[in-house]
């Protein structure tokens, strides 16, 4: 049984939903109440004090303990012309599932909600995220698994609570014909602060944009506009040949990576987790930091492209599909397609990755009963058709 179908079933009939949820004015989160990115608690700190999404959704800034679980779902919309009710109602549930106080709060569940370039661009075509990825290499495209209208991203400690939350928002979706799924996924990580090790064993997330300042000018769009507050974001379920990697001899692994497996130093030199010199060379001229090694290549400074956030959970649905689900988010859509791009041309990791679903989204704005989510971004009135 697949993670996904898994997930599923676990919490079918378990969960029932308030048809017309009642709109609480902010909600709070432990685990994504980072304190670099304002407006948050600290993380652990339990209490009334209740995070606001009225600016800014949640699940994006990166939290000092990222919560263990995710399910990513994402859905074409039926009922087009209806889609901002749609949203409406979506973002009422969301914000009594993660309003303080009951088990939302205390499992650290945060959701985050995007929308795909169809309904982006029929709104303006000049919008952020009205422009989708293009093809890159190494995909392994089906048509339910790649684009979409509506990511919903479900964060929260312990693969039940992501699990419950998720169904109970995909009942509502499909409830009266409002949204159909596409694919779901369910992912992982290790408990702890900073980079955790993914399924190859090496530490991820060291080179990130961190604190508020980087956070304002990286990943989340600026003001004035409809869409300032929100922020763009890459989902790709990338599968890896675990057992090709981890056949590798460890010398070997740590050259695809470009960074010591022990500890996350760079391989140039330098402290655990320390940041890379791309400069550095042996006597005899040859970088020390591999011309082909991920962490290389995938260096914002190669391109000039921005930096971006990347929040990416293990997953693992068999001996014959497991991987990382990639989630990213940045400013500009470019950010990831010149980073992909330069993978693409040359990067001794991706021999061992196909990515098997794939989108783009405009993670919309914040929200709260004033101000329903996706209210921003549509003029009023019934959502063009696409
Ligand atoms: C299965 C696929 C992937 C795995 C296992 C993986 C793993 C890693 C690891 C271990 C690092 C070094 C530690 C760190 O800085 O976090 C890293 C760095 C990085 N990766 Fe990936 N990655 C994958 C795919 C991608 C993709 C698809 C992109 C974007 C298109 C990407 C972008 C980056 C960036 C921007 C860095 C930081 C580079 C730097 O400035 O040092 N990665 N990745």
């Amino acid at each position: 049984m697949t993670a996904q179908s898994n997930h599923r079933s676990v919490v079918t009939r378990r969960v029932l939903l308030a048809t017309a949820p009642a709109l609480a004015v902010s909600v709070g989160c432990r685990s994504d109440a980072d304190p670099r990115a304002g407006g948050g608690r600290a993380p652990g700190a339990g209490g009334s004090a209740a995070a606001s999404v009225a600016d800014r959704q949640e699940g994006v800034d990166r939290p000092e303990r990222p919560q263990t679980h995710v399910v990513v779902s994402v859905y074409d919309f039926l009922d087009r012309a209806g889609a901002g009710r749609t949203l409406e109602v979506l973002g009422g549930a969301v914000l009594e599932a993660t309003a303080g106080g009951g088990a939302g709060r205390a499992d650290g569940l945060t959701v985050t909600v995007g929308l795909g370039p169809g309904p982006v661009a029929a709104l303006d075509r000049r919008l952020p995220g009205a422009a989708g990825l293009p093809a890159f290499a190494r995909e392994e495209r089906t048509a339910r698994a790649w684009g979409g209208d509506l990511l919903v991203q479900v964060c929260a400690e312990g693969a039940a609570a992501a699990a419950r939350a998720d169904e109970r928002l995909a009942r509502l979706l499909a409830a009266e014909g409002r949204a159909s799924l596409r694919w779901s996924q369910a992912g992982f990580r290790p408990a702890g602060a900073g980079p955790v090790r993914n399924p190859l064993g090496f530490q991820d997330g060291i080179e990130i944009p961190r604190g508020r300042a980087e956070l304002d000018r990286e990943v989340w769009l600026p003001g004035p506009g409809r869409a300032a507050g929100g922020t763009l974001a890459v989902v790709r379920r990338l599968r890896i040949d675990v057992p090709g990697f981890l056949a590798e001899p460890e010398r070997r692994q740590e050259e695809v990576i470009g960074r010591r497996k022990a500890d996350g130093a760079p391989l140039g030199g330098g402290e655990p987790l320390g940041r890379l010199d791309l400069s550095a060379k042996t006597p005899r001229g040859r970088y020390l930091v591999p011309a082909m090694a991920h962490a290389r290549r995938a260096n914002p400074n190669a391109t000039g492209s921005g930096k971006m956030l990347r929040r990416g959970y293990g997953y693992d649905n068999g001996p014959d599909d497991r991987g990382l689900l990639f989630i990213a988010f940045q400013r500009e859509l470019r950010t990831f397609t010149a980073t992909q791009r330069r993978l693409d041309e040359g990067d001794d990791l991706m021999a061992f990755v196909t990515a098997t679903a794939s989108g783009s989204f405009l993670v919309l704005p914040g929200f709260d009963a004033d101000r329903p989510l996706g209210a921003t971004l549509r003029a009023g009135g019934a959502w063009p058709s696409w």
